[in-house]
């Protein structure tokens, strides 16, 4: 699909449940909303169904947490099935991934993407409240299985986590995944406090190993270390990538989602008891209207916190 500004949207990113059993300051400002109503696994296949027929070929389950939904194979096997989707992704906090990495790649997820903010034990239970070690044999799994690449999604906090790039360059080459570190941005309990970001220029300042690749066009920007070695940097706050936005997202209880950083929203759940006609021409709709670009300054929170919308 081709958006009002020529953009193709071919991505969406189809985020299962709101539930994490995690609680990170900078992706969540409450306990609550996590109760919501969710979508069933046969309305997330219909949204799939269609968003694939209106030229989506690539598909990213999020949450919250997507593992901590109990049919979340069968959600995967489903879309796997689907006749021209190119890639089927996941992004998971790991916690749960040990031990279904196997049923998920036979499922058609081939690649996936962890977060993992620290490499210290300690520093991770307390910006996470998970158990790192998880993790780690998460990974094992992961790559037992033959999901590949893997990557591992680090949001750089000032005070916090920020002395840890060079033990994340040398862990992502000892283990064989990618990094990316992320800047913060304005949502969950840290939305007010800027300060805390780190940005793309200060991580570049810091570690000169990392050496620019070329642009790709894809929210991370390229760096090589050591060689071949590679990392990224993902920068929505000093880098915005909107111009080269291919991406949807649709929310757990059905909501559309056109732009991250917008808070425009569509609901899809009063047409999915219809046929697929209506449904296909919301989206259509909704995808050529998708805004240009976000405002997100800095204490100005978009309505909902990153896991509801899940990245
Ligand atoms: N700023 C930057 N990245 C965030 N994520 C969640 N909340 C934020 C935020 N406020 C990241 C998580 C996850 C990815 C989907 O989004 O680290 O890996």
């Amino acid at each position: 699909m081709i958006d009002r500004f020529g953009r193709t949207i071919n991505y969406l990113r189809l985020s299962v449940t709101e539930k994490c059993q995690l609680h990170c300051d900078y992706c969540r400002s409450s306990e609550e909303c996590q109760n919501s109503k969710e979508l069933t696994a046969e309305e997330i296949l219909r949204l799939s169904r269609v968003c694939v027929k209106l030229g989506l070929d690539k598909i990213r389950l999020t949450g919250g947490e997507p593992l901590m939904r109990r049919d979340i194979i069968e959600i995967a096997e489903n879309i796997g099935k689907l006749q021209n989707l190119r890639e089927l992704t996941m992004t998971t906090n790991g916690q749960l991934l040990s031990q279904c990495a196997k049923e998920l790649y036979r499922a058609g997820i081939h690649r996936i993407n962890i977060s993992l903010d620290s490499l210290n034990a300690d520093c991770y239970r307390s910006m996470t409240g998970g158990d790192i070690n998880k993790i780690f044999s998460a990974i094992e799994e992961a790559k037992k299985a033959g999901m590949n690449p893997i990557k591992i999604n680090a949001v750089l906090l000032r005070g916090i986590n920020d002395g840890e790039v060079n033990n994340f360059l040398h862990f992502s080459r000892e283990y064989g995944v990618t990094v990316r570190f992320i800047e913060l941005m304005p949502l969950g309990r840290l939305s007010d406090k800027p300060e805390m970001r780190i940005t793309m220029k200060e991580i570049l300042e810091k570690n000169p190993v990392l050496i620019p690749g070329e642009k790709t066009g894809e929210p991370a920007r390229e760096f090589h270390f050591s060689g071949s070695a590679k990392a990224g940097i993902i920068a929505p706050m000093s880098e915005p990538f909107c111009d080269s936005c291919n991406r949807i997202r649709i929310l757990s209880d059905g909501t559309l989602r056109p732009c991250l950083g917008c808070i425009d929203e569509i609901s899809l759940s009063e047409f999915l008891g219809g046929d697929d006609k209506m449904l296909s021409e919301k989206i259509e709709r909704a995808v050529f209207n998708k805004p240009l670009g976000y405002t997100m300054r800095d204490c100005e929170k978009p309505i909902r916190d990153m896991s509801r919308i899940g990245g």
